[in-house]
């Protein structure tokens, strides 16, 4: 005759192994292993024992406590792998994934990223400046008078309160040697702005690359041979330069540069796409002026600067024919650079 203990014991293990879910198991613990379960009625009933029968009643009652534990935990892990597997087969793998657009860098700045990059490897570091300025910054330290026609209301954007949307990155030129002495050799990508009527050339607000450049025996031939390198290395090898005679208060000599590349959509043609010269000594003057120094002695200094337009040298990157085209977000439009 097995002793009683031992018949519950069984009885408690097979209850666990058939219990269908974890609620039957859980019941089937509180009714055995529970406060006033069965297993726990018999440790309460251990202290009425003789004393020969209590080590032998007590180590019954040990081996049966552990194996319905261990029971116990057995089943409910067999319910956490079933569970899990279950979870599994209701993932369907042959449903196509949640797409995700892929998106594209901008053209302009991606003319940007290129055009940086090149200057970079001459050796010029990137310089910065506000969109919003002073006419001092855009127009006085830049030797343009008052009377010059882009102070107008007709050509410039005024604040209320006599600042400006600068018409040119040529402010940085000034910024910069304001805050330090020469040597100086940046770059400054940015946007400009000018009262010119949107069509597919002329935008108000629009791009540049500012270069400037200021060391002893700075000549024409070191601005030459600096963007000639530069529009090879944009637009191939066999890029013809061309520097035309022109205009610019701040620069003097000035020059337009002008590019053709039968690489090209645009082909034969010359095409400008910046203003460059020698900075004048009259803006050395105002910059030693405003820093109360003679750090930048024309005598000693010379530099040359140049500004290139970054929307036209996209287009002609890239043979696109508006420049609306870069400010209206098409997507069918910028899809393509992707
Ligand atoms: N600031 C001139 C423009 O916007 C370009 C330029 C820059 C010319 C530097 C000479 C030197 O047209």
């Amino acid at each position: 005759m097995p002793h009683p203990l031992e018949q519950l014991g069984d009885e408690a293990l097979r209850e666990i192994d058939s219990a269908p879910d974890e609620q039957a198991l859980e019941a089937a613990r509180i009714k055995y292993l529970g406060k006033s379960g069965s297993i726990s009625a018999w440790g309460e009933q251990m202290k009425t024992l003789s004393k020969e029968g209590k080590p032998i009643v007590g180590k019954l009652l040990n081996e049966v406590r552990t194996a319905i534990t261990a029971a116990l935990e057995a089943r409910a892990q067999t319910f956490h792998a079933q569970k899990e597997t279950e979870g599994l087969a209701k993932i369907d793998i042959s449903l196509p994934g949640t797409p995700r657009e892929v998106g594209a860098i901008h053209p302009l700045t991606q003319m940007w990223d290129r055009s940086i990059e090149i200057f970079r490897r001459m050796g010029f570091a990137l310089a910065d400046g506000p969109d919003i300025e002073n006419e001092w910054h855009c127009f006085d330290a830049l030797n343009t008078p008052p009377e010059h026609p882009a102070r107008n209301e007709q050509d410039t954007f005024y604040l209320a309160d006599g600042r400006l949307l600068r018409t040119h990155t040529s402010t940085v030129q000034i910024r910069t040697m304001q805050a330090a002495p020469p040597p100086i050799r940046v770059i400054s990508p940015g946007a400009a702005y000018r009262r010119d009527e949107l069509d597919a050339t002329h935008s108000p607000q629009f791009h540049q690359i500012e270069g400037l450049y200021v060391d002893e025996n700075v000549s024409v031939a070191d601005l030459k041979g600096t963007l000639e390198f530069f529009m090879r290395e944009l637009f191939g090898a066999d890029t013809a330069v061309q520097f035309r005679p022109h205009f610019f208060p701040f620069t003097e000599p000035s020059l337009e540069v002008y590019v053709k590349s039968k690489a090209l959509k645009s082909g034969e043609r010359w095409i400008e796409v910046a203003g460059s010269g020698v900075v004048h000594p009259a803006v050395f003057e105002q910059v030693n002026k405003a820093r109360g120094d003679k750090a930048y002695d024309p005598e000693k200094w010379s530099g040359y600067a140049f500004g290139l337009g970054m929307d036209r040298l996209a287009m002609i990157l890239f043979d696109i024919p508006d420049i609306r085209l870069f400010a209206q977000n098409d997507l069918r439009f910028l899809r393509q650079f992707a």
